[in-house]
């Protein structure tokens, strides 16, 4: 397993977590054990002491030697097991003890000896006497308002002792092992969660330009994993489209630019084949300059169109008249609608309407439009452009009306009596190079490029740009563009 995989650090957390869990927990179990069984034998040792010192008949009235188990039995009829008692004289001296401590004293130091003297008990645990570790209780029995003799019981912490090492023992072979398991364990759990991540890297890499109709194929329950893989093969499915469009673009633009060379190289062909006069070679040079024309337009399109993409082309914005440049583009173009017998008219434009636009910018987008009236409208038909101007909803009090103020907007709508464009082909027609009749579009010198530009040129604009048509009856282009926010008058 690589070190900086996640699968590594997943299960190394996962077990440093459980690991200072089971620590700490173990260490906890083992001390309050350890605290509560020693509690234990400190208030078994303390009930006794007490019972031995409170007792009037008890062995200890009269101090002496000898054995205690005998006294113990016979006045009190208590017969303690496992347990060592000695009762000291006030001064220290050992007296009666019990049979089980055989010739061997319960050992006394002088601090102990001291707090009984003055009335304290004192708990201690003492490891030197055999190799039984022993807890002693040293107990005053105070008589009368003085310590008149001295009670020690021990007794062997052994059972104890035996007790909290088997659970050191349980602990310490148990805690290794639940970690080993959760190693495995997590290292098992993480390897599932993150096996989908690597079918994705595995399908991802296969992936190129050349197969990217390829895609991850998702996982049956709904979860983190398959939301990624669906927002992968979304991407996917845009990187696709956008090569299709990439591709479907270099073939029409190299195929657009082929026919005028094809043209041009047919036509020097013919020409040089024999000695020509020089009213064929003008001929020949000017219809050359035909295509060349066609090409240098196609090849500006072309460059203007990427610039677009790019964002290289900077908008020499400003407010402008549109009234006016509407006013101008009509006049002039009226020349190409006379020569083909079309009316081209505009609605009688009172009011100035300004835009904040790129003035150039406009004037192609209006000449577009209304060349392809003219073109795809039949000799008789007309062409008519409006300006309108389009207000929000009224607004209730002032300071809402600067806010309406800022929605408003001007449409330009160009319509014609023309050939109409079908259904299925209205959304197709501002792409690049679509023409609906290739033949007869290229006939009337057009590359299918126009519109891409206007559409350009109006989203650039924040505007929008439509199209309403019925197929033989004519076509409407409709654009939308936002107006100039009001400007302070001095
Ligand atoms: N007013 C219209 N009436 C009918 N069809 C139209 C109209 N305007 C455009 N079209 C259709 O949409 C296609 C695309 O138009 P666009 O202006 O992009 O290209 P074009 O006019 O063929 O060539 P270019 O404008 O580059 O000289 C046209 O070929 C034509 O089929
Ligand atoms: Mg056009």
């Amino acid at each position: 397993m690589h070190f900086r995989s996640l699968r590594f650090k997943l299960t190394l957390w996962y077990v440093l977590i459980l690991g200072v869990l089971l620590v700490s927990f173990s260490t906890f179990l083992y001390f309050t054990l350890s605290k509560s069984l020693h509690r234990d034998v400190d208030s078994k040792l303390r009930s006794l002491a007490e019972f031995i010192a409170s007792e009037s008949s008890s062995p200890l009235s009269k101090f002496g030697f000898g054995n205690i188990d005998q006294a113990l039995e016979t006045s009190m009829n208590l017969k303690p097991i496992g347990k060592f008692i000695q009762v000291l004289d006030e001064s220290g001296n050992v007296g009666r003890k019990s049979d089980n401590l055989k010739n061997v004293q319960l050992p006394i130091s002088l601090s102990t000896l001291k707090n009984a003297s003055e009335g304290l008990i004192t708990f201690e645990t003492n490891r030197s006497i055999g190799n039984t570790p022993l807890r002693i209780i040293t107990f005053p029995v105070v008589e009368n308002g003085r310590v008149t003799k001295i009670v020690q019981i021990a007794s062997s912490l052994e059972e104890v002792e035996d007790a909290l090492n088997t659970l050191f023992i349980i602990l310490m072979i148990t805690v290794p092992l639940a970690l080993l398991v959760a190693i495995l364990g997590g290292q098992f759990l993480a390897h599932k969660a993150l096996k989908p991540v690597d079918d994705i890297t595995q399908t991802v890499r296969m992936i190129t330009s050349q197969n990217l109709s390829q895609r991850i194929s998702p996982p049956k329950v709904k979860d983190e994993i398959s939301r990624l893989i669906e927002t992968f093969n979304e991407m996917i499915s845009r990187l696709d489209q956008s090569f299709r469009q990439m591709k479907q673009f270099s073939s029409d633009a190299s195929h657009e630019l082929k026919t005028p060379l094809t043209i041009l190289k047919g036509e020097a062909e013919v020409m040089l084949r024999k000695e020509r006069s020089s009213q064929e070679y003008q001929q020949t040079l000017k219809s050359n300059l035909e295509e060349i024309n066609r090409m240098s337009q196609i090849v500006e399109d072309l460059l203007l169109l990427s610039k677009a993409d790019t964002g290289e082309i900077r908008l020499n914005k400003e407010d402008i008249n549109l009234t006016e440049i509407l006013t101008d583009v009509a006049a002039q173009m009226d020349l190409l609608a006379k020569s083909k017998r079309l009316r081209l008219s505009t609605s009688n434009h009172q009011q100035s309407i300004y835009i904040f636009a790129d003035a150039l910018r406009m004037r192609e987008l209006l000449i577009n439009l209304i060349e392809n009236g003219i073109k795809y409208t039949e000799e008789g038909g007309s062409i008519h452009i409006t300006l309108q101007e389009e207000y929000p909803a009224p607004v209730r009090n002032q300071s809402d009306r600067l806010e309406g103020e800022r929605g408003k907007f001007v449409r330009i709508i160009v319509s014609d009596t023309g050939i109409g464009i079908a259904k299925e082909d209205q959304e197709k027609i501002f792409n690049r190079f679509f023409r609906v009749d290739k033949a007869r579009s290229r006939e009337q010198g057009g590359s299918g490029l126009g519109l891409s530009i206007c559409k350009w040129i109006v989203e650039a604009h924040q505007g929008e740009i439509q199209v309403e048509s019925e197929l033989g009856k004519g076509s409407s282009f409709i654009v939308k563009l936002p107006l100039s926010p009001p400007r302070m008058m001095n």
